[in-house]
């Protein structure tokens, strides 16, 4: 024990204290220099008994004072440490920020108004119109009178009972096809028309891969003195490849519907194997994805327009059918498990 030996501790603490960065680096630094048992101080106090004797107070008092101040310095940093510790709960603000997350559209919205967009910027009107139909515009206005077998082309949610009663009231019912709303908008309005009418519409159809007792359709219609079938051709090859994409090839296929004549229904060339044949398109290297033709002239009969000097084309098509090709999705009902993992992949 000497004063060599009490300053050069002093020193060592200095060091030490300079070098600590946390409280628990200073908390290390107390239990080193002042345990009672083994810390550094004791055992300079230990070592009071090889000075001389004569030397003894004098060594310490000084060995004290270093305790003392050894003690105040490193009370003084915890302190300092402890009040800047964040308390409990607390927020902490060297954290990164977390992206609050922001809402975005349905995928099946995001179709609808892609679809829309084309058809606006085409000169068509966007129309609505109600879900829950009557018969006659859901069927018999569109050529499809009771009794007709073309009815069971489309298994139908009644409301009330589909045998008209004898006094004649006519079934209610969920909407089939938003076909009815060309009836609806002619009934109206004069020509000429250009419109489209996207909405949802009801089959009694069990769920499964390709079906949902619910989804959406797009209706087209258009009506004026000289539309012709290359008018119709032209408009959907148009709306093909601006949705799908320009390398797209489109084909007319003839087919039936009670309130088109002729009727078409229209194919695409398969985006999966590029039109070769693969499962996708049952190796037919074609996919349909709408029913279209030229207004029945009953159908204008039925609406007071004058067949003889009108003529008009029609299309319907099922937004989920049309999601389900652009995007390669397999299963139908992910459109409406609401499981935001798969709604976020969409492109806005
Ligand atoms: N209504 C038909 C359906 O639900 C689709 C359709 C076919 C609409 C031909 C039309 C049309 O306007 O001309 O499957």
């Amino acid at each position: 024990m000497s004063d060599s030996s009490i300053d050069s501790l002093r020193e060592q603490f200095g060091r030490e204290l300079a070098s600590a960065a946390s409280e628990a680096d200073l908390r290390a630094i107390r239990d080193r220099y002042l345990s009672r048992k083994g810390g550094l101080l004791s055992a300079l106090l230990k070592a009071l008994g090889t000075a001389a004797a004569s030397e003894r107070p004098r060594l310490g008092q000084l060995a004290n004072t270093l305790k003392k101040e050894i003690e105040q310095q490193l009370d003084e940093r915890i302190a300092a440490a402890a009040s800047t510790r964040a308390p409990r709960g607390a927020v902490d603000i060297t954290l990164p920020g977390r992206r609050p997350a922001v809402g975005h559209s349905h995928p099946l919205s995001i179709l609808r108004e892609r679809i829309e967009s084309i058809f606006t910027r085409m000169g068509f009107l966007v129309i609505e119109g109600p879900e829950l139909e009557d018969d006659y515009h859901n069927f018999e206005a569109l050529n499809m009178p009771p009794e007709h077998p073309a009815r069971d082309m489309q298994d139908t949610l009644y409301l009330s009972s589909p045998m008209r009663s004898s006094a004649g009231s006519p079934a209610t019912l969920l909407r089939t096809h938003t076909s009815g709303m060309q009836i609806r908008y002619m009934e109206t309005h004069e020509p000429p028309v250009r419109l489209i009418a996207p909405g949802r519409v009801y089959r009694r159809d069990n769920l499964d891969l390709t079906h949902t007792p619910m989804f959406t359709q797009v209706e087209g219609l258009v009506v004026g003195e000289h539309v012709a079938l290359s008018d119709l051709k032209g408009t959907l090859d148009v709306f093909v490849r601006e949705l799908f994409g320009q390398e797209r090839k489109v084909r007319f296929r003839p087919s039936f519907f009670p309130y088109t004549e002729p009727s078409a229904e229209v194919d695409i060339s398969c985006a999966a194997c590029g039109g070769n044949g693969c499962g996708m398109c049952k190796r037919t290297g074609w996919i349909e994805i709408l029913g279209s033709g030229m207004v029945h002239p009953a159908v204008f009969e039925s609406v007071g327009y004058d067949p003889e000097k009108y003529t008009g084309f029609a299309f319907g098509m099922g937004i989920e059918r049309i999601a389900l090709l652009k995007w390669g999705v397999e299963d139908i009902r992910l459109f409406y498990e609401n499981d935001l993992r798969f709604l976020e992949q969409f492109p806005q």
